[in-house]
């Protein structure tokens, strides 16, 4: 496993952390609803409103397990398992993360519908022909591996079952600056053109693709949040609290990037065949 990359995201006691900033927007442990906790554990470009608008797109049913690859605190594996009331597994190589997506989880008593664990994308611990659908929501900037990303991905699949994708690929101008979310100086960071994604994607076998350029949709939520922050008005119990100190810079050079074509958030859902 790559230390360094979960180190980046998050170290120490991340659940403590949350539950601090819980009580002290005066919201109680013992009561906190999936929605309250969506401005916190939903940890990608726009947040909540992302995790629904994919949740739009994608064929799922009651009773479906589906895979989150690179599940973060677990935000959008709750919400998807409550709305469609479906089953979710899934995995992150940040432990913390994942003690505190447990712990979360067990806060909502929905230990029975969403299974998370410590692993690897590129080594998942799953047998073949497993899920219904998979999805992985800003993960792959950091995957030095595609091609092994997306075979198992492929791998855990049913024949028939849906992926969906979402990052920031890399823009036509190139050299994001940093930091930003996914890293502080550039290490770890594994950007790609979408046409490439696609390609690595059509490799590992995934046919029927529907690409969305998602990046006027994010240039528009990381300016309303430094909008907010400049006005004092962000919300204390904000998905800031995972990002760490460097927060604010890491959101304007994540705008930046869009705004000056270093980066091009893409949205892709596909299928296996
Ligand atoms: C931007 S966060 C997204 C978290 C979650 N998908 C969400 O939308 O809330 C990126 C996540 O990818 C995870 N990650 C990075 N590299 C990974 C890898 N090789 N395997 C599993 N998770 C990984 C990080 O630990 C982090 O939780």
């Amino acid at each position: 496993m790559n230390t360094s990359i979960s180190e980046h995201w998050g170290s120490g006691d991340v659940y403590g952390r949350i539950i601090d900033a819980m009580k002290a927007s005066s919201i109680s442990p013992e009561t906190v609803t999936i929605e309250q906790l969506s401005s916190v554990d939903h940890l990608h470009a726009r947040g909540f409103p992302a995790t629904v608008e994919l949740a739009d797109a994608l064929p799922i049913k009651a009773g479906d397990h589906l895979v989150d690859i690179g599940c973060g605190v677990g935000g959008p594996a709750r919400y998807i398992a409550k709305r469609f009331g479906c089953k979710v597994s899934g995995i992150d190589i940040t432990g913390p993360f994942i003690d505190a997506a447990n712990r979360l989880t067990a806060l909502l008593g929905m230990q029975d519908a969403v299974h998370l664990e410590v692993g690897d994308a590129q080594a998942l611990p799953y047998g073949d022909y497993q899920f219904d659908g998979g999805y992985s929501q800003h993960v792959t900037m950091n995957i030095a591996d595609r091609d092994r990303f997306f075979s198992e991905a492929f791998r855990v699949l049913k024949p028939g079952a849906f992926f969906a994708l979402t990052e920031h690929g890399l823009g036509p101008t190139g050299s994001p600056h940093y930091p930003c979310p996914w890293s502080d100086d550039g290490s770890g960071a594994f950007l790609m053109i979408p046409e490439e994604t696609l390609r690595h994607l059509g490799q590992a076998g995934f046919t029927d693709f529907q690409l969305v350029d998602t990046g006027e949709k994010y240039l528009a939520g990381y300016n309303r949040a430094m909008e907010l922050a400049r006005r004092g008005e962000l919300p204390s119990f904000g998905v800031q609290l995972l990002l760490g100190e460097g927060a604010p810079a890491k959101i304007a050079n994540a705008a930046r990037n869009i705004a000056e074509g270093r980066t091009h958030p893409i949205q892709v859902i596909c299928r296996k065949p």
